[in-house]
């Protein structure tokens, strides 16, 4: 699998001094920052949007390759993917993560350069993505069938297939819920079938829960309350990291 990759929600930060908790978390160790984007419709809670990504974006260096120290992570749970995907790229979104769910379900009165098949069709948006010059990333939540996935990932065509494949393991919408460890099935059945892949997980991770995930083949760890809420964020990054590299 590859290595490590600790990725901190920063759902959990304080968002009055949204800047210097990025940074400050990149200082910790921490690779990526992990931003939680919520709309109110597709999950049951607001954040904030791309104007706020930009000015945190400019707190933390751009990272100098792809999927590099200071990647910013969008997850984006929202009910339009496609329509936000070049406002988050000129925000300084790194890695576009959309739900699969969305997705397949989103209207086509959105975005009108678009056809309806671009609206709705994961493989497209994951083009679409990366045309922008980002990565790409399909996120399921616990009710999605890790099958979905399959067919996405299967494609000869390279441009169409994700660079991430995230497995929920909590119900989007909100920090600090309870590990799901009947999800790691599908961390599994992934990891089997694609040995290279970045394979994240997202929900309840924390020193308790870490092993459980990184011995099913998870490799990016996204971590909220229990990076924020540590005396030490360094030392939770850290021991998350040595238990998957482990
Ligand atoms: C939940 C978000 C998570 C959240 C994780 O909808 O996608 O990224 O911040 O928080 P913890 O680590 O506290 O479960
Ligand atoms: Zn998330």
């Amino acid at each position: 699998a590859p290595a490590a990759v600790i990725a901190p929600s920063i759902l959990s930060a304080d968002f009055g001094s949204l800047g210097k908790e990025c940074s400050d978390t990149i200082g910790h160790g921490a690779d990526w920052l992990h931003v939680d984007i919520m709309d109110g419709h597709f999950v049951p809670n607001i954040t904030f949007g791309a104007p706020v990504v930009t000015k945190i974006r400019s707190h933390v260096d751009r990272p100098k390759e792809a999927f590099g120290k200071g990647t910013f992570d969008c997850h984006m749970m929202i009910a339009e993917p496609k329509k936000w995907v070049k406002e988050f790229q000129k925000a300084g979104c790194d890695l576009y993560c959309f739900h699969y769910e969305a997705a397949i379900n989103s209207t086509a009165a959105e975005s009108p350069e678009a056809t309806s098949d671009e609206k709705t069709n994961p493989k497209e948006l994951v083009k679409y993505i990366h045309s922008l010059g980002m990565r790409a990333g399909v996120a399921i939540k616990p009710g999605t069938s890790v099958d979905v996935l399959f067919d996405i990932l299967d494609n000869p065509d390279k441009d169409a297939v994700p660079d991430m494949a995230l497995v929920m393991t909590v119900e989007p919408g909100f920090g600090g819920q309870k590990f799901m460890p009947e999800m790691m099935p599908k961390v599994q059945e992934l990891r089997k079938r694609y040995p290279e892949l970045n394979i994240e997980v997202d929900g309840g991770l924390s020193e308790k829960t870490i092993d459980t995930a990184a011995d099913a083949g998870a490799n990016v760890i996204v971590a909220g309350s229990a990076v924020f809420g540590a005396q030490s964020p360094a030392d939770v990054i850290a021991k998350l990291r040595e238990a998957v590299n482990s």
